[in-house]
């Protein structure tokens, strides 16, 4: 075989490897000389990335995978085991997850795989590669509203022109504003931030590197961390949206603050009521102490109140072992409702895909405009009790039955309420749509861009979501004065004060 340049550069690499690991070893035994049983192809790809991307190897040497050989975890009982296959593949088992494991497993189904010093690289290791040591996770994570979340979006043409309406550059003319449609870096920047972005190869650069000229794919809709990113592997999503790279951490998905970066704003305040509810309230003051890295997560040992992931995620056990709560990547089983009104909260769907959807009119809705549910696609009584169930085996685990109740009571009573004051908008945007001033679904205009339009998607989108999420997570602030029912009130007055302003009588 011929030794082009590339090969060249393979065998200076790991030669360079050597040596820096060598050095390493003489100045103490430290760092990777020290790390067990790294493969040598990882090795390889540590011999430059020590130096090509410091804080990358410096994160991953951190983290547990970098520790952890597939077969010494096996010898963990399946309760504080923290990978979910019967029996590691051979070539995996005894070596711990290093660069080359995850960036060239699955390397032919990855449309972004580029030759790289010798091996076939990809960029974007995906819910696909970690199956193979974590499948329980993947496939929960697969039934996960939140894998969907870039399709539920972009596949529902009504969703989209609120994305239009919300991201397209106005422009102003002959008293008329027109609206362009967002192009797809504006997107990327906003609704499919969050949402996940479609990541596909759109060519190869080539960029000058300390190691000499690399060849690179060029991906369109990168960086994207989003929870539903479609994968140049076809699959969903992206794990790191929760586990952060390189450290893939539980201590981080545990604590609020990741879920924060998407559940903030007015139409999604999760983060913003769990801050200031006395849950919240113990996390900040208390919370230094607990132990965000075990497995099991001992309840009273280490957390003495709920956390995101301790209502919606985790496995959590008593002092004597005993399991109160499964671990779910999937989430939905805790959850009866849907409380994130399209544009009414209703009972959750059946499917992660929302795209399936139909309402009686045709509409890609849950609800009818006027608020009745599409059942048909809507989980049942029974279904809806037993989720109730679920999540409130939680809670007892630290109340009793009665603040239970009553907590849920509220909050039926708080759904009832925010739906019929989104009802009463609706019913004053279905009016300025019949009598022309405004252009609606039957003009085929977009529903959500001229100025009454936006008051009433603020009706449910802000301030119904707000007064809802307030009382499911008990952060009474937020559902009052902020973004709640004083908005919920006085946005209804303004909707109406506009139709009069415009001559409408009745
Ligand atoms: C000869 C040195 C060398 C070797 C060996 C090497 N890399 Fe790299 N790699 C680099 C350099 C340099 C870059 C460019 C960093 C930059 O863009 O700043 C890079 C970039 C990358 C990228 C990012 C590509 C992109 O476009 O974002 C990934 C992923 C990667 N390497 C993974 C690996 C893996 C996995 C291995 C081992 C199987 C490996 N590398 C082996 C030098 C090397
Ligand atoms: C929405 C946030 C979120 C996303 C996205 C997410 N996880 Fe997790 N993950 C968590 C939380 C929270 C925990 C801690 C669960 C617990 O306390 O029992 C966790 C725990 C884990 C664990 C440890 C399980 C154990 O046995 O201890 C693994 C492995 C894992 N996740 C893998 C994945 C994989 C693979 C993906 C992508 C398919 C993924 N996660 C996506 C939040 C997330
Ligand atoms: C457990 C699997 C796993 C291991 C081990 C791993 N990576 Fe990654 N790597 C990922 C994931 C996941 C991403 C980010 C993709 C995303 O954002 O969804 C990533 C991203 C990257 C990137 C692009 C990030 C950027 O900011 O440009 C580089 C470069 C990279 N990895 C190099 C490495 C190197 C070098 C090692 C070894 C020290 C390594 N990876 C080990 C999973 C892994
Ligand atoms: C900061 C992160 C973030 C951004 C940016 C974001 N969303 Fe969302 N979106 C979410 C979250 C979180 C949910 C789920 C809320 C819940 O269930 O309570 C969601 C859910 C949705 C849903 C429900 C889809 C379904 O059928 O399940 C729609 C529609 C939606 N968002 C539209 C948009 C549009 C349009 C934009 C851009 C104008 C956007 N989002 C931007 C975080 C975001
Ligand atoms: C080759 C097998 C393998 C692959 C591939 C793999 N993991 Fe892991 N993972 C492990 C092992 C081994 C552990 C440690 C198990 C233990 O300690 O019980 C682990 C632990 C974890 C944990 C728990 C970390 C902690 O702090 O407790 C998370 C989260 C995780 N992996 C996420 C991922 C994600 C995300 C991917 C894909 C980007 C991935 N893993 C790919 C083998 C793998
Ligand atoms: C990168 C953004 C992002 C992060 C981080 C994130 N989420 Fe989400 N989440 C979303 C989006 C987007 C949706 C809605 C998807 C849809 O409706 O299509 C969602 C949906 C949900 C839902 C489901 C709502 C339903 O009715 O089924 C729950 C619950 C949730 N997230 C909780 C969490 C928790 C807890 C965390 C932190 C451990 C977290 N999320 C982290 C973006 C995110
Ligand atoms: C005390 C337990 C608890 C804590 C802590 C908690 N939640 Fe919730 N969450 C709930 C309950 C109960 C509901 C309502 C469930 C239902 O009716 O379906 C809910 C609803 C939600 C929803 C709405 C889903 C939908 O129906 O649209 C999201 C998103 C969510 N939580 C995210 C979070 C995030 C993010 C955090 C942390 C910042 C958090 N939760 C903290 C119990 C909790
Ligand atoms: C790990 C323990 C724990 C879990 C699980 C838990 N809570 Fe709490 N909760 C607490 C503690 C501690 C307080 C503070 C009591 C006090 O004020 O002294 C509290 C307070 C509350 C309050 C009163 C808020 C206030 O400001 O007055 C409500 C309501 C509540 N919890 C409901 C729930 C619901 C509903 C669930 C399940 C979805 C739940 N909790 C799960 C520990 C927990």
């Amino acid at each position: 075989m011929m030794c082009d340049l590339g090969c060249f550069k393979w065998i200076f690499a790991r030669m360079g490897f050597a040596l820096l690991g060598g050095l390493l070893f003489l100045g103490g035994g430290m760092a990777m000389a020290a790390s067990p049983a790294v493969s040598d192809d990882s090795e390889t790809c540590l011999g430059c990335h020590v130096g090509a991307t410091p804080g990358i190897v410096s994160g991953w040497k951190k983290g547990r995978m970098a520790r952890m050989t597939p077969e010494t975890a096996m010898k963990n009982p399946p309760v504080s085991r923290r990978i979910s296959i019967d029996k590691p593949p051979e070539k995996l088992a005894a070596v711990v997850v290093g660069c080359a494991e995850c960036h060239t497993m699955n390397a032919e189904k990855h449309k972004d795989s580029f030759e790289h010093n010798g091996y076939s690289v990809h960029v974007v290791v995906t819910p696909g590669d970690c199956a193979v040591c974590h499948p329980t996770e993947v496939d929960q994570y697969g039934l996960n509203i939140m894998s969907h979340a870039y399709s539920n979006l972009q596949g529902n043409p009504l969703f989209r022109s609120l994305g239009d309406a919300t991201n397209g550059l106005q422009t102003f003319e002959n008293m008329k504003i027109t609206q362009a449609k967002p192009d797809p870096q504006m997107e990327g920047d906003a609704c499919l931030f969050c949402h996940g972005t479609k990541v596909e190869v759109k060519g190869m650069t080539v960029r000058d590197t300390p190691d000499g000229e690399m060849d690179f794919p060029l991906l369109s809709g990168w960086p994207n961390r989003g929870v539903g990113r479609i994968n140049p592997d076809g699959t969903r999503g992206s794990c790191a949206a929760c586990h952060t790279r390189h450290g893939f951490s539980i201590e981080m998905a545990r604590k609020p603050y990741t879920c924060s970066e998407c559940h903030k704003g007015p139409d999604v305040p999760a983060y913003k009521v769990y801050n200031v509810s006395k849950h919240g309230n113990i996390f900040s003051a208390l919370g230094g102490a607990w132990q965000f890295d075990s497995v099991p997560w001992t309840l009273g040992k280490d957390f003495t109140a709920p956390t995101c992931a301790v209502c919606h995620i985790s496995m959590v056990v008593t002092d004597d072992g005993e399991i109160l709560s499964e671990r779910t990547h999937s989430m939905s089983n805790r959850l009866p409702l849907r409380l994130f009104g399209l544009i009414y909260a209703h009972p959750s769907p059946k499917s992660p895909d929302t795209t399936v959807i139909r309402n009686s009119q045709g509409l890609p809705l849950p609800t009818e405009l006027t608020g009745e549910p599409a059942t048909k696609y809507l989980i049942d009584e029974k279904e809806q009790a037993k989720r109730l169930q679920t999540m409130e085996k939680v809670c007892l685990a630290c109340h009793a039955q009665g603040w239970v109740d009553g907590h849920f009571a509220r909050l039926n009573k708080t759904v009832q309420y925010t739906n019929d004051m989104s009802l009463t908008a609706t019913n004053m945007i279905l009016a300025a749509w019949k009598k022309g001033y405004a252009k609606g679904l039957a003009q085929q205009d977009n529903p959500f861009d001229e100025a009454i339009e936006k008051m009433w998607v603020q009706q449910w989108l802000f301030y119904a979501n707000t007064t809802r999420l307030a009382s499911a997570m008990v952060g009474a602030d937020y559902g009052v004065f902020a973004d709640g029912r004083w908005f919920l009130s006085k946005n209804n007055e303004d909707m109406l004060d506009w139709l009069k302003s415009r001559g409408v009588r009745n």
